[in-house]
Parts: structure tokens; sequence; C-alpha cells
């Protein structure tokens, strides 16, 4: 069976799916997203993605709580049962809608344009994971409201491919000397055994999977600091991992060429890991 997609009140096979030309998220890049991975078949930390939503559609002037009214909850539910997803993500994107003419200003009225569908996804192994990845630093060059979920990711996308080109995971960003996140993940490092990640802002998003694994920290007394992370602090870390849902945890061991502590997945790292897998294992 063909996978059945939600779009804009109908379910239809993925390949039948379309959208006009004239859709301010195919014109303008005008509408936000949300991916959830679904873990044995549950929506991993629905609420929380929602909620996320909705502080996106609010901070975009669309309707504030869209995403309940349209009963986004429902609809995610809807599709991972008809799919019959076990371990799998579920996007939903919501754009402001069409409009007759290709036109900046954003009329009152907005009947938005509701996506929810599957995306697959493959998890890191536990060799993986230990061996660790590599990453590169760059400037973040990004628009300075990285707080919203925005599907308007070309910053994002040419700095992930700035990292993939050479052969790399992912490119860490830095505004100002300090870092912000990665282009699509938060970044935390660890030093002398205390955790730090940026603190939040309108410089980075406030990641779902950050905020499980700040909790789980603490829950179980590590020493946690959200303060500002210089470059420096990044070139002489003990530890780096990159946190997103797609990669809870992503281990970094070589930055640039130079090579973090052993060359392998720290101690706090490992450790964190196991908090998180635990974590989703009795999800
Ligand atoms: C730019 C950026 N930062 C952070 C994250 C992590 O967010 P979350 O943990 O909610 O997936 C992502 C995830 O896609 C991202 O794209």
């Amino acid at each position: 069976m063909q996978e059945q997609i939600f779009l804009n009140g109908s379910f239809v096979s993925r390949t039948d799916a379309k959208v006009s030309i004239m859709d301010r998220g195919f014109l303008f890049g005008d509408g936000v997203y949300e991916l959830i991975p679904v873990y044995n078949g549950k929506p991993f930390l629905l609420d929380k993605h929602l909620s996320r939503l909705n502080k996106s559609l609010t901070l975009i002037e669309m309707k504030n709580n869209l995403s309940d009214d349209l009963e986004i909850e429902k609809i995610v539910n809807e599709v991972i049962h008809k799919n019959k997803f076990k371990d799998h993500f579920i996007y939903i994107q919501i754009t402001r809608g069409t409009h007759t003419d290709r036109q900046h200003v954003y009329q009152s009225v907005i009947e938005p344009t509701v996506l929810v569908m599957g995306q697959f996804s493959k998890a890191y192994t536990a060799d993986e994971i230990k061996k660790g990845f590599r990453a590169t630093i760059h400037e973040d060059y990004r628009w300075r409201r990285a707080n919203i979920k925005s599907i308007s990711l070309l910053g994002n996308v040419l700095l992930k491919n700035h990292a993939a080109k050479k052969g790399m995971y992912e490119t860490i960003l830095i505004h100002n000397d300090k870092v912000t996140e990665g282009s699509a993940s938060n970044i935390f490092i660890v030093n002398n055994n205390v955790v730090y990640t940026p603190k939040l802002g309108n410089e980075l998003l406030s990641g779902v999977t950050r905020s499980l694994i700040l909790d789980l920290l603490k829950k179980n007394k590590y020493l946690v600091e959200e303060s500002d992370v210089t470059k420096e602090q990044v070139m002489s870390a003990d530890e780096i991992w990159c946190s997103s849902s797609t990669s809870p945890i992503a281990p970094i061991t070589e930055i640039d060429g130079k090579v973090i502590k052993e060359g392998t997945a720290g101690t706090v790292t490992l450790e964190t890991h196991k908090l998180v897998t635990e974590f989703i294992g009795k999800f």
C-alpha cells in the first residue's frame, strides 16, 4: 500500500498529493514545521512538539493555537495508525496558504496549507555512537530568528552541506564568537565534568531533545549550565555532542582536524546517551 499522507483535510497517497504553485510556502518559504519521532507506534513527546509548533505559528503571526484548532494531534495519530508506523518520524508542515497573486503582504484571513506525513530515518548503531562523528565550525550567517522552526531552511541547508561536502556530520555555528547551535541540532560541551549548552534566545531553536537531556542530567545530579559557549570553549572541550530528534545524542570526536580528547565518545556523552536511550525505551 502507498504511504497515506494528510493534506488539507484528506488522506491521499504520497504520489497523488499536490500543492498549488501559489502556496506561500513554495513562493516565500512562509510556514513552519515539526519533526516528531515515533517509537513503537507512539509519537514521542508530542505535547512538547505541538506546543513549539503553536509558538512558531504565533511568532509568524499565524493564529495562536492553530494546531489545536486543526486537531493536529488526532491527525498525527491517524497517519501513524493508517501507515502502521512503528519506528519512524512524523513531519508536520503548516504554511500560510495560497494567494491569487504573489505578494509579500499577507491577508488577515488565512486558510493554511496543512501537511502531515511520515519520514524514514535510520538510527545510529552503538559502534557508530562510540566512534563519534566529525564536525566543522562556521560563522552563523542565518537570520536572527532561529527560535522559529521555519521552513525557510536555505541557511541551514547550505551550512549542513558545508559539512557534508567534507564528509562530516555537522557544522557548529558561531555568531559574535558564541556558539548558537548546529545546522540541524543543538550543541552540548563538557568541561571538567560540567555540561554546558548555549542558553535559549532568538539565535537558536529550543530543541525538544535539548530540553529532555537537560531534565535527565539534572535529575541524575550532573552539573549543567545554560550559558554562553565560546568557540574557544568548544575547541578545548573534553567532550562535545549534538542533539536532535533524529539523532538524540551524536558525539563529536573531531572538529576541523582537531581530535577531541581520546577521539571517541567521552564518558559523560555515553552516560547521557544511556539516560536518553533508557527514557525512550520506557516510553
Ligand atoms: C537548527 C536546529 N536546531 C536544533 C534542532 C534540535 O531540535 P529537536 O531536538 O527538537 O529535534 C534541530 C532539529 O531539527 C534543528 O534543525
